[in-house]
């Protein structure tokens, strides 16, 4: 039997940060606040010339070296983004290129701040039909640069940022155990951003500047987040096989300190096993996730051997869950 193994993780963010005093100049808002309310004191910030795809590179050579393969032996590379370099190329062909790589298939996957837990899904189905036995996932958002920044109910929120992780095919019982992946496409208008498509067109004077910033009904999205999370997470422990008893660490997508504490409640799961990184980077979208593994691998607490539970939602709705033993 094969199973999907997280061989090497890697991250990187921007050394630039915003933090909450710097948001307190810009609009109606409080440290305060936004701590108590979020979580969050900074984010990070790209250079006006510094790319998704090339944030996507240096989050994928720390990976590439952890795990300890050369980078020909990747066969398939995801990009998970919101906010990809252009609307084609692809930015995972982008990133293919820069690797220095030719024959691995690239593709985009977009599904929000749950693209990292689909990617997850489709490596591992790749890898245990035997397609392919080496894939990069590169998460990597480029957020402020499509953030609002006279709306306060969103702009004290997001922060730029890439995380990547090789999962390899094995006959060892490690790997992804289980996962699951959902969506309800009738949520849409809760949270979108329109610009970067076929009906927001620049060149033909249709599209506004505010068409292409990131608008989102916070607190709505906020109810249904909580109960998407805790349904995929009980589901895929489940599915595991596992008990909550033997979940190491839960790593809750990074959208809201509340949220996150809402959802290992209602999991019924010790809150003190949640990896949380929100303090420092803010909502990463796809990024959250895999920074908060790589984080967590560098500092030595998960271990091989460790049953991880991760779970996202995030704009379309989109939703999911996977528990991995790493
Ligand atoms: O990553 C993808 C998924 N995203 C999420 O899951 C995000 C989910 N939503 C959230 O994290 C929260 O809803 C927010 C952080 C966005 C907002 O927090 P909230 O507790 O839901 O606040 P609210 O929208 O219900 O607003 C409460 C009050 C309002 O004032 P009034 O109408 O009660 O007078 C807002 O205008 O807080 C006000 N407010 C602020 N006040 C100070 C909203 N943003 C701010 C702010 N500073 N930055």
């Amino acid at each position: 039997m094969i199973f999907s193994r997280i061989i090497g993780t890697g991250s990187y963010f921007p050394e630039k940060v915003i933090t909450n005093s710097d948001l307190e100049k810009i609009v109606d808002t409080t440290d305060e606040w936004i701590t108590t309310r979020t979580g969050m004191h900074t984010r990070h910030v790209s250079e006006r010339d510094e790319m998704t795809s090339d944030m996507a590179l240096k989050a994928s050579l720390r990976a590439i070296e952890a795990a300890g393969i050369k980078a020909e032996e990747i066969d398939g590379i995801f990009v998970t983004t919101v906010t990809p370099d252009y609307a084609f190329p692809s930015t995972a062909c982008l990133l293919q290129s820069k690797l220095g790589i030719v024959g691995a298939f690239a593709m985009d996957l977009e599904a929000a701040c749950t693209g990292y837990i689909y990617a997850q899904n489709l490596a591992n189905a790749l890898i245990k039909i035997g397609q392919c036995k080496t894939i990069l996932i590169a998460s990597a958002e480029r957020l402020t640069k499509m953030t609002d920044y006279t709306d306060r109910g969103t702009c004290i929120l997001f922060g730029d940022g890439a995380a990547a992780t090789i999962i390899q095919a094995t006959e060892e019982p490690y790997g992804i155990l289980s996962t699951n992946m959902s969506a309800d496409g009738s949520f849409g208008e809760l949270l979108h951003m329109k610009g970067i498509g076929s009906v927001m067109l620049a060149n033909r004077d249709v599209m506004k500047v505010e068409d292409n910033l990131i608008k989102m009904a916070g607190n709505e999205v906020f109810k249904v987040a909580v109960r998407m999370m805790v349904d995929a997470s009980t589901k895929a422990i489940a599915d595991s096989g596992l008990t909550n008893a033997d979940i190491d660490f839960v790593i809750p997508h990074q959208a809201n300190m509340r949220i996150i504490e809402a959802v290992m409640k209602r999991s019924g799961i010790d809150p003190d096993k949640a990896l949380i990184n929100i303090r420092k980077h803010g909502n990463t979208s796809s990024v959250t996730i895999p920074s908060a593994l790589d984080e967590a691998v560098r500092e030595g607490k998960v271990k091989r051997g460790h049953n991880v539970l991760m779970t996202a939602f995030g704009g379309g709705f989109t939703w999911g869950a996977a528990v991995v033993k790493m």
